[in-house]
């Protein structure tokens, strides 16, 4: 269902399925705006279920768990794009889905994802699918290496692939990453990792906030630095290509565009997620209106107001127990805002790479633009 226009009043139910933290956060952005939310998991206690008025804990396979979810909520959103098929056929007939089946189903397929960004005119770097270890044999002869393999499906923080810097890499990469089909991609030498966000309405509006700049730690992000230090003109292409791909993909809700700069200013897409985003937390503390409320925004039909940025700001991750640790010193911290996503009880608690919280150090705007760049790191 495509859905009203007309908001969702104050106390309508918003079902969130999915019940990590970004799920968790759009659920406190909701409650502050007098909506409610019903969580779907598999897993009891997840961050999500915690915050949430209504709770059903079932697997994603169960139709009937699924029906009767549709039939207690008033829209559904989704905290992560792998939503398996089924579930998409499940509730689209019976309750408004934002952001909508199309973009779902695009984001969790990486050579679908790749095709729609040529599509929408969005540069990608060389790729090549790969059904076979001919192809992949092939594909490394016309991209040359290093090359990145991945999976299609369900990756993330770096988890199904594999860099492969000479041919004997190419057979144990091939066994090692399932499911098949894999994606080939050329090594992409960027000077800089870049994201951008866009939220849009039901009503084909669009906002975008500032692009940040990534860097990774372990495969993981680990720091988002907001506004990205790159020339005006990059800036405001990250903004344009993302709010392009959101109206091409007539989704609705928050959609993020993960980019890497190159030596000479070109911006090629790496991958999408139709939904709130790691690279955006930031905009929690730094903007008017963050990424959450504006998600929540879309999902209701509320309108979509600028969001503009208060201060400058750099995020970063609070991933594993080592980081955790410091969550007494971070609290007490100036500047510094703490966000935990409730992980220390359940079965996996405070396992290593598990991302636990993270916290945003604030600075007047513009500050970053003198800042040294190990400066950067002193809050944190
Ligand atoms: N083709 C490439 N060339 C160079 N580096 C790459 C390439 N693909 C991925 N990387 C590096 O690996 C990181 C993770 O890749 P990608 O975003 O595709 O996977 P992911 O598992 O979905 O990660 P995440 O969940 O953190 O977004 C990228 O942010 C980048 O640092
Ligand atoms: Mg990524």
């Amino acid at each position: 269902m495509t859905g009203p226009l007309a908001p969702l009043p104050p106390g309508s139910i918003i079902g969130i399925l999915g019940g990590g933290q970004l799920g968790r956060m759009s659920a406190l952005a909701a409650a502050r705006l007098g909506y409610q939310c019903h969580v779907f998991a598999p897993e009891a206690d997840s961050p999500g279920m915690q915050v949430a008025s209504a709770r059903t804990v079932a697997p994603y396979e169960d139709a009937r768990a699924l029906a009767a979810f549709a039939a207690a909520v008033d829209v559904v959103t989704f905290e992560f794009e792998n939503v398996p098929t089924a579930v998409l056929d499940t509730l689209a007939p019976l309750v408004t889905c934002r952001p909508g089946i199309t973009a779902l189903r695009i984001g969790q397929d990486r050579l679908a994802e790749k095709r729609f960004f040529e599509s929408a005119g969005i540069s990608v770097g060389p790729w090549r699918a790969v059904h076979s270890l001919a192809e992949l044999e092939a594909g490394i002869t016309e991209l040359g290496l290093p090359a990145v393999l991945k999976t299609t499906r369900e990756g993330y923080d770096g988890r199904g692939q594999a860099v492969l810097r000479q041919a004997a890499d190419a057979a144990p990469a091939f066994a090692r990453l399932t499911p098949h089909p894999l994606i080939l991609e050329a090594f992409v030498p960027f000077a800089k990792e870049i994201s951008a966000i866009a939220v849009r309405g039901a009503n084909g509006a669009v906002v975008t906030f500032d692009a940040v700049e990534n860097r990774h730690a372990h495969h993981i992000l680990d720091l988002s630095i907001a506004p990205a230090q790159v020339a005006d003109s990059v800036a405001m292409a990250a903004r344009s290509q993302v709010a392009a791909l959101a109206t091409a993909l007539d989704l609705v809700g928050v959609l993020a565009l993960e980019l890497f700069l190159l030596p000479d200013g070109r911006l090629l897409a790496n991958e999408m997620a139709p939904r709130p985003h790691n690279s955006g937390h930031w905009t929690m503390d730094a903007c008017r209106v963050g990424q959450f409320e504006m998600h929540v925004r879309a999902v209701v039909g509320l309108p979509l107001p600028a969001p503009e940025r208060e201060h400058d700001a750099v995020m970063r991750n609070l991933v594993g127990p080592e980081a955790y640790a410091g969550w007494a010193r971070l609290a007490a911290q100036p500047g510094v805002v703490l966000h935990l996503y409730g992980k220390v009880r359940g079965e996996v608690g405070l396992r290593p790479g598990r991302k636990l919280g993270h916290a945003t150090w604030l600075l007047p705007a513009g500050s970053l633009a003198t800042q040294p760049d190990p400066g950067l790191l002193t809050a944190l």
